[in-house]
């Protein structure tokens, strides 16, 4: 977009939706993205929605041949409809995946913001938990959560992000195409810091630019005890994997200094 790109013009983007039961938010969604972002395109991931938000969807589709539509058969988590996007994109020769909430907490008016960050980088997270990101909204319950698994996060894998959990994000097709995808194994929220961690192993940039994330108003969250206990569980796991690499490293280079090396995740 800019001649200050350091990794080739993002010109083919997708703005991926994931929805369960967003019936009411979809329209609401698309027409905001198609009025911020016109030159993007949106694909629809619905899980077989109860509420038929999969009608919806056609609907939209139906009507405008910027947006498409994958049904899937049934509820199989956040991070199971995204992986089947990021197949969609990388198939049809997109630069760029979005990730995208369906009930408007991630903002499509901020997303000009998050492109342009991306001209620099393999990925880039909305973040709430930096100078000049913000949560409106939110109980006082969620913000612990988010702020505390941030920090665990953090504080287990040493990952160079404050927001590791956030989930408005620029994926460069060709990141997706270089990381382990193999090794993201959670379907929940967990599914965006492992993806993180996959990215920052195979040494690609992650980087952050501030975003207001708006609570829904309409809906239900999806987030549930099970996706937390399952993201605390994995990073958990992974983070005792990376802290014992360290402790391998620091025991190598004590033996001989030279051949030591820092374990980087
Ligand atoms: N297709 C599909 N399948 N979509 C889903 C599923 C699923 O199993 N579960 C949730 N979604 C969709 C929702 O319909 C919505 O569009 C989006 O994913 C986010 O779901 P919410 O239930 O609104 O998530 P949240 O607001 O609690 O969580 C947000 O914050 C988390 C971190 O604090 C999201 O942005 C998460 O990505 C983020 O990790
Ligand atoms: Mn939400």
């Amino acid at each position: 977009m800019t001649e200050s790109s350091t990794r080739g013009a993002l010109r083919r983007i997708v703005v991926l939706i994931p929805t369960y039961n967003e019936r009411e938010n979809l329209p609401r969604i698309v027409s905001r993205v198609r009025a911020a972002v016109p030159a993007v395109d949106i694909l629809v991931l619905d899980d077989n929605s109860p509420d038929g938000t999969g009608a919806v969807a056609d609907d939209l589709a139906a009507a405008d041949a910027a947006v498409h539509v994958l049904h899937r058969a049934g509820k199989q988590g956040l991070g199971a409809a995204y992986k089947a996007g990021f197949a969609w994109a990388i198939e049809r020769g997109y630069d760029a995946a979005v990730e995208m909430d369906a009930d408007g907490s991630h903002q499509p008016e901020q997303l000009p913001s998050l492109l342009r960050a991306a001209e620099n980088a393999d990925l880039v997270i909305g973040a709430r938990w930096i100078k000049g990101g913000s949560v409106v909204n939110w109980p006082i319950h969620r913000k612990v959560l988010s702020v505390g698994a941030n920090i665990y996060t953090k504080v287990m894998l040493g990952l160079p992000v404050n927001d590791a959990t956030g989930g408005y994000r620029v994926y460069r097709t060709s990141a997706l195409q270089t990381m382990d995808l193999g090794s993201v194994s959670s379907a929940g929220y967990g599914f965006q810091v492992d993806m993180t961690v996959a990215l920052v192993r195979a040494g690609l940039v992650a980087v952050e630019v501030p975003i207001e994330f708006v609570e829904r108003e309409i809906g239900e969250s999806k987030m549930s005890g099970n996706i937390v206990s399952e993201a605390f569980v994995n990073v958990g796991k992974q983070g005792l994997a990376h802290r014992a690499g360290q402790l391998r490293g620091a025991a190598a280079r004590l033996r001989s200094p030279r051949e030591g090396r820092w374990h980087s995740a």
